[in-house]
């Protein structure tokens, strides 16, 4: 099955309200024509509105990076599905490293979340992978198979059509490391193959994987050329309007 490639841009904490819009609207009069990859970008909350708005008659769908395990109430500072969902959220980044790291987040808030995002008619993209100590100690294949298996495999089949998965090697986040396109597509084999056993072939088949870790444009073609890698969850080229153009047009004319 062809899978549509997917290029999901992740601003995190960057951008002013003008640097944000202005950047938006250069991506899009970027874009490739024959555009043949789908474009995402998770904006940080305060610009959601306003970017939803502006990019209403392109390709592009804007989304969130977080979201509250919680549906509504007195949580001083939470952000809710329903509130992202009501300001043209399209989809929400789930459990990415930093979360995990720096704000405690384990599988099972994380496998919370997912369900507040399907909950509120949001795409959930999961994040899962490994950090350099645990990639040197040969845990990789284990730590990812456990974030599967926690924070994803309780979900149905059917949950699983609103749900990508991004591969992110913490070590290769924001360092310019990057995994090699081997190193990548062994891994997003084995979660396919994952998928397989716990899912089936059609859902195994179908689910887009995308790769994070330092993609950019001097190493898009190669990655996005690997059988199992779907398309890409990228930080810092994500704020470099021709480098992720770039990376827009590698996928779009990938096979
Ligand atoms: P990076 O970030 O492309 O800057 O490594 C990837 C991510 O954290 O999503």
């Amino acid at each position: 099955m062809t899978r549509t490639k997917l290029i999901a841009g992740n601003w995190k904490m960057n951008n002013t309200f003008t640097s944000a819009t202005q950047l938006v609207g250069d991506i899009a009069a970027g874009l490739p024509n024959a555009l043949n990859a789908e474009v995402w970008i998770a904006a940080p909350y305060v610009y959601i509105n306003t970017l939803a708005e502006n990019t209403s008659n392109t390709p592009i769908r804007i989304g969130a990076q977080d979201i509250s395990t919680h549906v509504s109430g007195a949580y001083t500072g939470e952000i809710s599905g329903e509130m992202l969902h009501s300001v043209g959220a399209y989809f929400v980044l789930v459990g990415h490293s930093e979360r995990r790291n720096y704000f405690g987040e384990t599988d099972e808030i994380i496998a919370t979340k997912i369900d507040a995002a399907l909950n509120s008619n949001l795409i959930a993209v999961y994040c899962c992978g490994e950090t350099l100590e645990e990639r040197e100690a040969g845990n990789h294949f284990d730590i990812i198979k456990t974030q599967l298996h926690t924070g994803l495999f309780n979900f149905s089949e059917l949950a699983l059509n609103n749900i990508v998965i991004a591969y992110e090697p913490v070590w290769a986040i924001g360092t310019g490391l990057t995994a090699s396109p081997e190193q990548a597509q062994e891994i997003h084999a084995f979660i396919r193959t994952q998928l397989l056993n716990k899912f089936g072939a059609a859902t195994a088949d179908k689910m887009r994987i995308l790769y994070g870790g330092s993609l950019k444009p001097n190493n898009a073609a190669e990655l996005l050329a690997q059988p199992d890698i779907d398309g890409g969850l990228i930080g810092g080229a994500s704020l470099v309007e021709a480098d992720f153009n770039y990376i827009i047009n590698a996928a779009s004319t990938a096979i």
